[in-house]
């Protein structure tokens, strides 16, 4: 079976880590807050509980957390790392985290930086930091998603707030002449559907003198149209997902692995029965974690390393989904 074209150097996985808080909130506390229940949550989304950050595991602590994790299983020295990609929506920085986490791990000589793409923002990380590998600039990558939407949630809400919860999980990464285990990618953006989830910024204007207003910097909570953004994720990651295995020369049954943005467990079912994935091969963690953005993808992968579920040389489908409107996939052979 080949693979996409393999052009001088590739990208191989050489590790994982993973770190929640320690606080969890189940859907029956929730239930103390907002008119819902234990039966409603479960059977629309397949989640029970979601953990939730206080001041000692915000984004850099989770993040950092993961990467140190990810390093260790990857057992590189620190000083050979050259790149650390932090997706987050919901820096502890507004100027970016990566640098916080590259100076609490000491891997002083990596550049580092964060991106957001919401809940596709690991997917789109990990895609950036391969082309950095691939393009022969630099050689090991951490690449982590981390979020706190526990922050940014209205906890009045019930259509949004049972969803979410907050974590971390990481990869490492790293360059080689011998093969490229990144088999495939795809991405998308559709920033005209973009009001169906959102985050907007909320500015009270002051004045800084006479005349001279300021908008004092903020945001509002969580925005979302829930029947919207399921219509977008079990209509667009289907086709993504058998655009790349037609563009890879793959197909659905060649996959070991199907680990969908953990959103809803209708949403990854409904995937996994339009690509023909059979429910075993369909990765989930939800259950226990919720919705928690850019972090459900290493978080999951992290946990099915671990439990030695996913082993070497596995296919793994990935797609990431969510607000922007962004989406995208990609094939990953383990290893
Ligand atoms: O990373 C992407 C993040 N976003 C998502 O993944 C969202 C995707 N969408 C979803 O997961 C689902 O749309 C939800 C779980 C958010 C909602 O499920 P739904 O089956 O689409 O419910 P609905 O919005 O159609 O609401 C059905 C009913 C409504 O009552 P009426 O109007 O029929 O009387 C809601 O008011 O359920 C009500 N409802 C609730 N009831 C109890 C909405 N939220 C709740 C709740 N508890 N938490």
């Amino acid at each position: 079976m080949e693979g996409i074209k393999f052009n001088q150097i590739g990208v191989s996985f050489k590790g994982s880590g993973s770190c929640v808080p320690e606080q969890i909130l189940t859907n029956q506390k929730i239930s103390q807050k907002v008119d819902t229940s234990d039966e409603w949550i479960k059977s629309r989304t397949g989640i029970s509980e979601r953990r939730i950050s206080s001041s000692e595991d915000n984004v850099t602590e989770m993040g950092y957390k993961a990467a140190k994790t990810a390093i260790e299983m990857a057992n590189w020295d620190l000083k050979t790392i050259d790149l650390i990609v932090l997706a987050t929506s919901t820096p502890h920085d507004l100027f970016g985290s990566a640098p916080s986490i590259q100076s609490k791990l000491g891997a002083n000589n990596a550049v580092a930086f964060d991106l957001t793409a919401a809940c596709s923002g690991f997917l789109f990380a990990l895609i950036t930091a391969s082309q950095f590998l691939r393009g022969g600039s630099y050689k090991r990558a951490i690449v982590i998603g981390a979020d706190q939407l526990s922050s940014f949630v209205d906890w009045n809400d019930r259509r949004s707030c049972i969803l979410f919860g907050d974590g971390a999980g990481a990869l490492a990464i790293e360059a080689t002449s011998e093969y490229d285990n990144l088999i495939g990618f795809n991405m998308r953006t559709d920033g005209g559907r973009g009001s169906f989830l959102n985050l907007p910024s909320k500015n009270d204007q002051n004045s800084i003198i006479d005349n001279i207003d300021f908008l004092m910097g903020g945001f509002s909570s969580i925005q979302m149209n829930g029947q919207e953004v399921y219509k977008f994720a079990v209509r667009e990651v289907p086709i993504i997902l058998e655009k790349l295995f037609k563009e890879t020369n793959y197909s659905s049954d060649k996959v070991d692995w199907l680990v969908l943005h953990q959103a809803n467990q209708r949403i990854l079912d409904s995937v996994g029965d339009r690509l023909k994935i059979p429910r075993e091969k369909i990765l989930s963690n939800l259950e226990k974690y919720g919705n928690t953005s850019a972090a459900t993808i290493p978080l999951m992968m992290d946990e099915a390393i671990k439990n030695n579920r996913i082993k070497q040389n596995d296919i793994i489908a990935t797609s990431g989904f969510g607000a922007g409107l962004s989406w995208g996939a990609a094939l990953i052979k383990w290893g």
